[in-house]
This record gives C-alpha cells, sequence and structure tokens, in this order.
C-alpha cells in the first residue's frame, strides 16, 4: 500500500491518503483508526452516511454499509449517476437526506463514488450544520488520481460547471484500485487522460508509462504518483493561487471543447484534445522543443481517441469567452514548454483566437 499524507491548513493534522488493493471491505477498520474514533465509543455510536450514486451504489454500497455497520448506524443517500445530477437540486436532496438520517456534527459522511459524488458529497459535509467531517472513497480512475485530493468541492449551476463550492478538505481518502475493475472502458480511458496531464506536469518518473503505452500494466504505481503530485501541489498552493493553475493543462481549451459540444464530448476526451492544441501551441510559439512535442503527442496518441474534431477556431474562442470563471480580459494558460517544467502564462483574451489558429492548423 502506497500512503501520502497531505499537509493542508484546511484540516488540523492533514491527511492520509491510501492507494492499494482490498482496502474497501475493510473501511470500517480504517475508519476506526482515524483520531476522532472516541466518537465510536460514546453510547450511541458513530453514524455514517455514504453518499452515493446509483450506478456504484448498487455495485457497492452493502459491502460498505456491512464494514460501517461493525462501528455505528449506518445510513445511504443515493442519486442518479451523471453530470446532470450535479445541481442544487440533488444538493438540496442530500442535505435533507442527511438530517433526515439524523446525521449530527460528530458524525461521519462516505464519500463513496467518481468525482461527480466527491464533488456533492464533498460540499454537502461542508455545508451541513456548517461542516462535518467526510471522506474520500474514489470508484473512477479520475477520482482517483485527481479529484478526490485536494479539497475542491463544487456544484455546477446554469450558468456553468462548479460555479458553487468550496475548499473542504477530507479526513481520509481511501482509493481501493480493485474498484476500478468495474468501471467502464470510456471512463477508464477519461481517467487516463489526466494521469497523462499530471505526467507531463510531473516529468519521467510517471510520463514515461504514457510514452512508453504501459499505463494501464503499470496502473498501482501510476495512481500513486499522480496523487503524490497533487498533493504536494495542493500543500503548496492549497486555494489555487499560483502552482495549482498547472493543473488545468488542456483544460481551458478543454472546456471550450466540452461546451461547443453540449457536452457530448467527454471531459477526459475534451482535455486531451485540449492537450493536443496547446502542446502544438507551445511548440509553434517557439517555447518548446521538436523532441518535447513528440513526446506528447505520441502518448496522446496512445488513446484511442478520436482526434479530429472538427471545431473552428471562432467557436472555441467563443466558448472561453462564455466561460463564467474567467477574470477580466486576462486568461492563464498553461504551456507545457517541458515535460516536467510547465509554465503558465497569462494572456490577453486578444491574442486568443490568432493563438487557436496556430493550435488547429494542421501540418503543412
Ligand atoms: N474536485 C476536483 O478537484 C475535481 C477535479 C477534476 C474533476 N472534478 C469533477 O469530477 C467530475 C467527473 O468525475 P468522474 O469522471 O469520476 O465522473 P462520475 O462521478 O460521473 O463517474 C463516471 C461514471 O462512472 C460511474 N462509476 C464510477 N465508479 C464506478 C465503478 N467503480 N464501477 C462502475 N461504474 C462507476 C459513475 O456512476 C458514472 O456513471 C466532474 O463533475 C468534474 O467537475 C473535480
Ligand atoms: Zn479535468
Amino acid at each position: 500500500m502506497f500512503t501520502r499524507h497531505v499537509n493542508v491548513t484546511n484540516n488540523n493534522s492533514g491527511y492520509d491518503v491510501k492507494v492499494g488493493r482490498g482496502l474497501f471491505e475493510n473501511i470500517g477498520v480504517e475508519i476506526s483508526n482515524l483520531n476522532f474514533k472516541s466518537h465510536v465509543l460514546t453510547p450511541d455510536g458513530l453514524k455514517f452516511a455514504v453518499i452515493t450514486d446509483s450506478n456504484v451504489g448498487e455495485l457497492y454500497l452493502e459491502t460498505c454499509i456491512k464494514s460501517l455497520r461493525e462501528y455505528g448506524d449506518a445510513a445511504a443517500v443515493i442519486f442518479n449517476a451523471g453530470e446532470a445530477s450535479k445541481n442544487i437540486n440533488t444538493f438540496g436532496q442530500i442535505l435533507e437526506g442527511l438530517a433526515a438520517n439524523k446525521l449530527t456534527r460528530g458524525d461521519l459522511i462516505i464519500a463513496l463514488g467518481g468525482g461527480v459524488v466527491g464533488d456533492m458529497a464533498g460540499f454537502a459535509a461542508g455545508c451541513y450544520m456548517r461542516g462535518i467531517k467526510f471522506i474520500q472513497v474514489p470508484t473512477s480512475l479520475l477520482a482517483a488520481v485527481d479529484s478526490s485530493v485536494g479539497g475542491k468541492t463544487a456544484i455546477d449551476l446554469t450558468a456553468g460547471k462548479n460555479l458553487a463550492g468550496l475548499f473542504y478538505q477530507p479526513e481520509l481518502v481511501l482509493c481501493d484500485i480493485d474498484l476500478l475493475k468495474s468501471l467502464p472502458e470510456i471512463e477508464m480511458q477519461c481517467g487516463m487522460a489526466e494521469a497523462l496531464k499530471t505526467g507531463i506536469l510531473r516529468g519521467d518518473d510517471l510520463f514515461k508509462f504514457f510514452e512508453n503505452g504501459n499505463a494501464r500494466e503499470n496502473l498501482d504505481e501510476v495512481i500513486a504518483l499522480c496523487v503524490d503530485y497533487k498533493a504536494g501541489v495542493v500543500e503548496r498552493d492549497e486555494r489555487e493561487q499560483g502552482e495549482r493553475k498547472l493543473l488545468n493543462l488542456g483544460h481551458t481549451i478543454g472546456h471550450a471543447i466540452e461546451l461547443c459540444s453540449n457536452y457530448e464530448i467527454k471531459h477526459g476526451l475534451a482535455i486531451a484534445q485540449g492537450m493536443k492544441i496547446i502542446n502544438k501551441i507551445a511548440f509553434r510559439l517557439g517555447l518548446s522543443s521538436q523532441e518535447t512535442f513528440n513526446r506528447i503527442d505520441k502518448a496522446l496518441n496512445n488513446f484511442n481517441f478520436d482526434f479530429n474534431l472538427n471545431f473552428k477556431a471562432e467557436e472555441l474562442f467563443n466558448a472561453i469567452l462564455a466561460d463564467k470563471k474567467r477574470k477580466g480580459d486576462v486568461i492563464t494558460l498553461v504551456l507545457p514548454v517541458e515535460i516536467g517544467a510547465c509554465e503558465l502564462k497569462d494572456v490577453n483574451i486578444n491574442a486568443l483566437p490568432a493563438l487557436l489558429e496556430l493550435g488547429l492548423m494542421r501540418e503543412e
């Protein structure tokens, strides 16, 4: 098992991310080892609320509840799987569900699922009774390598994605890689795109698996290296004032592609496409070498993704303009200038159309 402690100010002593196999069926034991186990000894026992979605609940809820019940009462709050549920209505239902199960401040929420569950359960934990403790049990690869670590929580609003939320850190992240066995292939690929993003940011020790096309065969190590990288970034920049923005590599253009496709194109494919384009931009601006460009491009081509999406620079530009999170006229791009040394660059939005043209231009 790999354990990475994350030191954050948002949570007194920080928390562990545990990555391994066979951890999930003993989730109760893992929780009883946390430093607030005194609650287990109170006459009422600790109460747990497992928040999960319909797909993951079907597969794993029973095992989870069984293990938890050895330590206290356990209830479940389940919502329909999918990004479409990540809204204020479902969020309200989750809070009502917690209250109906009489959860109190000394109790614990378990976010069992992918990034959608993690983001919503984390937000609910941060709001319910002004904050109760929670743990993340990521079940998708994307959640394992990215969203379960770092304390960003959110729901989507009509005006855009992730527009309401908190920075709220978990007490523990329990990542059991065996849970990924049931993950649909397309979700696996999307998670791999985020892991490749981390590889480009982190450097050769992780990137090599994507370059050699053997990331799947080395899944445990890939996840551990991603978690370790993300934990480091979060420790240095918990609230995304600077370095944490690097994690947006491929995302400015990726989000625009998602929007242009009316969210028919999955996030992982969209950011893979975003990385393709930004890699070209960095190279054509003379910021990266031919070798760096080729290595990243080859790693992206190892995916079974269709990279021939026919969006025009103007469409992508308009989608970027519509991004509600944009600050004024400046947008921060993450440029892959070197593997293991990406750079943030603030550009005026007026400069973007030309950059997008550069990134979309085909080889002569
Ligand atoms: N908080 C952060 O730092 C952060 C970072 C990146 C992404 N996100 C958010 O994460 C979300 C995307 O996460 P996601 O890709 O995990 O989506 P998701 O949670 O919707 O999971 C994808 C699909 O896989 C299913 N699934 C999950 N685990 C499974 C398993 N083990 N077996 C079978 N099916 C399983 C889910 O039910 C769902 O249908 C987005 O909302 C995004 O905004 C958050
Ligand atoms: Zn992403």
